[in-house]
């Protein structure tokens, strides 16, 4: 009777939000194509957003070096405080939580996309770590203006829990610190980080909108140029 009990539990998690046993298989896998390897197990009544590569709006564990570890174990680890970059597969998976979040937010009304540029090098991404928690991420990549080819900013997100501790601040300011003495382009900075930016001083408002104010800043790149 345990030995079956125990079978049974390996084939089964459970959901923490509805309580639901979740079946180990394929049907209830969310699997981000660059990641095969490491499926992630989705509750699938909590789930409402099932289409491949969205992270799951609850997503209970990701399968990871042979072992299902719950997600939320991702979004920890004994790191110093700061900005580090993405070099492990753990930090790829921890990532991908992020942008999941980030997606999450936006609702399907804009897409943060996947981390699948990563190993190409065409994608480089950090993660913020606050008291032993991933905060937020950012994502940058070269764009090509008329002016040449530049260090471009794509995405800055803080979790929401998060926000407002000076973690987005540490994000953008690491950028302009290590993507060289060159000018730099922001990719379509929404309000919020228009004041973030002006705050840190690379941009002002003016009666035409938001304005560089910084030679470490030639502009800002329409979305997805
Ligand atoms: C924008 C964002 C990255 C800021 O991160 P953060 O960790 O809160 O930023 P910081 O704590 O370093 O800086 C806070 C400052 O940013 C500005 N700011 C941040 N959120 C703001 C908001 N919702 N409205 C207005 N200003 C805001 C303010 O200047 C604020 O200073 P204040 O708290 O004294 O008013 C975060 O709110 C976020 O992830 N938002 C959702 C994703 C997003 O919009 N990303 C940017 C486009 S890709
Ligand atoms: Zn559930």
């Amino acid at each position: 009777m345990p030995d079956r009990n125990r079978r049974r539990n390996e084939r089964h998690l459970e959901c923490d939000r509805c309580g639901r046993s979740v079946v180990l298989e394929s049907a209830n896998f969310n699997i981000v194509s660059s990641d095969r390897d490491s499926p992630e197990l989705c509750c699938p009544v909590c789930n409402d957003d099932p289409r491949p590569s969205h992270f799951s709006s609850h997503s209970i564990a990701i399968r990871f070096n042979g072992a299902w570890t719950p997600t939320m174990a991702f979004l920890s680890g004994a790191f110093p405080d700061g900005v580090a970059p993405v070099t492990t597969s753990r930090d790829r998976v921890t990532l991908r939580i992020l942008i999941g979040l980030a997606n999450l937010e936006y609702a399907g009304h804009f897409n943060y996309g996947s981390p699948e540029n990563l190993g190409a090098g065409i994608d480089h991404a950090k993660i913020a770590w606050q008291a032993g928690s991933a905060v937020g991420y950012s994502r940058w990549s070269l764009a090509s203006v008329r002016s040449g080819t530049h260090p471009t900013l794509r995405q800055v997100f803080v979790r929401t829990e998060f926000r407002r501790r000076g973690n987005g601040g540490k994000l953008i300011l690491d950028f302009f610190a290590t993507t060289g003495s060159g000018p730099k382009l922001v990719e379509y900075p929404n309000d919020a980080s228009c004041r973030l930016l002006e705050r840190l001083g690379f941009v002002e408002r003016t009666s035409m909108g938001w304005k560089s104010c910084s030679d470490q800043l030639i502009g800002f790149l329409p979305p997805g140029e």
